[in-house]
């Protein structure tokens, strides 16, 4: 299927890193203009050399989303090539620490960076979107939204927070050529989560090669219909396909990519 994204600019947030960075190198594969974006700038420059030099084309956004003046010098930054016709808010931070641990603190730091990093990349890209009358946010979601674990309920809740409001801003932006949707993963094997489980899989028996080890870790802890991790390829090919105009029909829908894990029918 030829996504046709040539011509369009896209801005990947936590693009430095993770399902950031295969979205950023799957985007520009698909003839988007893309800017990659991080905090670190030697990691973000390294994966928008590495789009150029798999022929594609990418600029870089530095900053920290978390406060206002990093959002302003992110989407500053975005728009002085031009605009933005697609934002894929993806920047986010997860831990792994218990209710007894998750302060109050904690939960409203992790709201910040977590949602309202996205809130302010929608209120600085999403208006000129609407009167260029063309554009898609794509929020990246998560499973523990609708099935949250027994640890770091703050961020099983920033995960709902960020389907609800990408929803609210479907029917915001009814009528206008924008649309906002969700990308929704399962545990997607990404350099922390890879840490995570072998650093847990003694403890849980799990032993052997790391092919054995996410076997087991995949039956025991995420079990799903196809039996392994998620890779961020495939939670970039959603994106794609979302931000590309054979997607023009769907707005405020959550597309899951986490191989069954989530069990509902709805
Ligand atoms: N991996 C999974 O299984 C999974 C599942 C469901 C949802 N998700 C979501 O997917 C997104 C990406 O996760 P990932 O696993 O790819 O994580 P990752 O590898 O740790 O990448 C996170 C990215 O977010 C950026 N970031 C973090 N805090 C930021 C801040 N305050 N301001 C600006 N950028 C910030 C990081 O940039 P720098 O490091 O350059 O600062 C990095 O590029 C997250 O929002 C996460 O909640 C992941």
């Amino acid at each position: 299927m030829d996504l046709n994204l040539t011509g369009r600019r896209a801005l990947v947030t936590g693009s430095s890193n993770g399902l950031g960075a295969a979205t950023a190198r799957l985007l520009a594969a698909e003839g988007a203009t893309v800017v990659v974006h991080g905090r670190d700038a030697v990691r973000t420059r390294a994966v928008a050399d590495s789009i150029i030099a798999a022929g594609g084309t990418a600029h870089i956004a530095i900053g920290d989303l978390s406060t206002d003046e990093g959002a302003d010098a992110v989407a500053d930054a975005a728009l002085a090539g031009g605009p933005v016709d697609i934002l894929v808010n993806n920047a986010g931070a997860y831990d792994h620490i218990p209710w007894k641990d998750a302060t109050a603190g904690v939960w409203a730091e992790t709201y910040n960076v977590n949602v309202l990093s996205g809130v302010r990349m929608i209120h600085r890209i999403a208006g000129p979107m609407r009167r260029r009358g063309w554009g898609r946010v794509i929020t990246i979601g998560g499973g523990l939204a609708l099935q949250p674990m027994d640890a770091q309920p703050h961020y099983n809740a920033t995960l709902a927070a960020r389907h609800n409001l990408a929803v609210s801003l479907a029917r915001e932006l009814k009528g206008t050529g924008v649309t906002s949707n969700v990308v929704s993963p399962g545990a997607i094997l990404v350099d922390s989560v890879q840490e995570l489980v072998t650093s847990i899989a003694p403890a849980h028996g799990w032993t052997g090669t790391w092919a054995e080890i996410e076997a087991a870790a995949t039956e025991d802890w995420i079990p799903n219909d196809i039996g392994r991790f998620g890779r961020p390829e495939e939670v970039a090919a959603a994106v794609a396909y979302l931000a590309s105009d054979r997607a023009a029909y769907i707005s405020g829908a959550i597309i899951r990519v986490d191989g069954g894990l989530i069990r509902s029918a709805f």
